[in-house]
C-alpha cells in the first residue's frame, strides 16, 4: 500500500530530523528531497551546467562530502530557481513517494507539487532566529568560528529565494497541517507529528 507524508517548510525548521524519527516511528522509507538540490547544487559549483547535473544526478552524488556545508546550501537554493532542474527531479520523487510500504519526504514542495495527494501533510516551521540559532549550533560543531548574524541572514535570504520563486514557491498546502517547533523540543514535535500521522494512516487503511 502506498502511504505518503508530505514534509515541507523553510531551511532549518527541524524537518529533517522529524522525519527520519516519523520514517522509523511508522516503518516507512524517508527521502530528505533538499538532499538532491544540495547534490545539483555542490555540482554547479564544481563547474557542472546545473540542468546537465540534475539530469545525470547519481547515486554516488547525493553521498558527495561537502553537502551539509553553507555554500552547498546556498548553492542548492539557487539552482531550484530552475525549472528545468526542478523537472528533472520530479519522476524519482513522485516514484519514491508511492513506493509501496509507505513514505515520508522532506522538502519545499512535496504536499503542493511533488505529491499533492499525499495522505498526510505537515508544514513545519519556528521563527527565524529559532532556525538560525539551531543551523548555528550545527555549524559551530565543524567550525568554532561560524557567527550567529552570518547565519541568521543565510537563512532569510535562503527563505525569501525560496518563498519568492516562480516554479514551486515554499507555501504550506492548503490541507496541510501546521507544525510551529518554535517552542518545541524534538520529543514534544515528534509527539505532535505522530499524532497528524496516525489519524490520516487509521482512515486511509
Ligand atoms: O536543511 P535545510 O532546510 O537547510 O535545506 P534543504 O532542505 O537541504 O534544502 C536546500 C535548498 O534546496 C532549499 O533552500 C531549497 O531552495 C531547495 N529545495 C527545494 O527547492 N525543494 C525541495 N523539495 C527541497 C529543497
Amino acid at each position: 500500500m502506498a502511504f505518503t507524508v508530505a514534509i515541507d517548510g523553510p531551511a532549518a525548521a527541524g524537518k529533517g530530523t522529524l522525519s527520519k524519527a516519523l520514517a522509523a516511528h511508522f516503518g516507512f522509507a524517508h527521502l530528505d528531497t533538499g538532499l538532491l538540490y544540495r547534490a545539483v547544487g555542490a555540482r554547479m559549483l564544481a563547474g557542472v551546467e546545473p540542468v546537465e547535473a540534475a539530469q545525470t544526478l547519481t547515486a554516488d552524488d547525493l553521498s558527495a562530502p561537502n553537502l551539509r556545508t553553507p555554500q552547498v546550501a546556498e548553492a542548492a537554493s539557487k539552482v531550484a530557481v530552475i525549472g528545468a532542474v526542478r523537472a528533472a527531479l520530479v519522476d524519482f520523487q513522485r516514484a519514491f513517494a508511492r513506493r509501496d510500504g509507505g513514505a515520508v519526504l522532506d522538502g519545499r514542495d512535496i504536499g503542493t507539487v511533488i505529491c499533492p495527494e499525499a495522505e498526510a501533510k505537515l508544514f513545519v516551521t519556528a521563527s527565524p532566529e529559532v532556525r538560525a540559532r539551531r543551523r548555528w549550533l550545527e555549524l559551530r560543531e565543524g567550525d568554532p568560528a561560524a557567527d550567529f548574524e552570518t547565519v541568521l541572514g543565510d537563512v532569510k535570504a535562503r527563505d525569501d529565494r525560496d518563498m519568492n520563486r516562480a516554479s514551486a514557491p515554499l507555501r504550506p498546502a492548503e490541507d496541510a497541517v501546521r507544525l510551529d517547533t518554535s517552542d518545541l523540543g524534538i520529543e514534544a514535535a515528534l509527539a505532535a507529528a505522530i499524532k497528524v500521522v496516525e489519524k490520516r494512516y487509521r482512515s486511509a487503511r
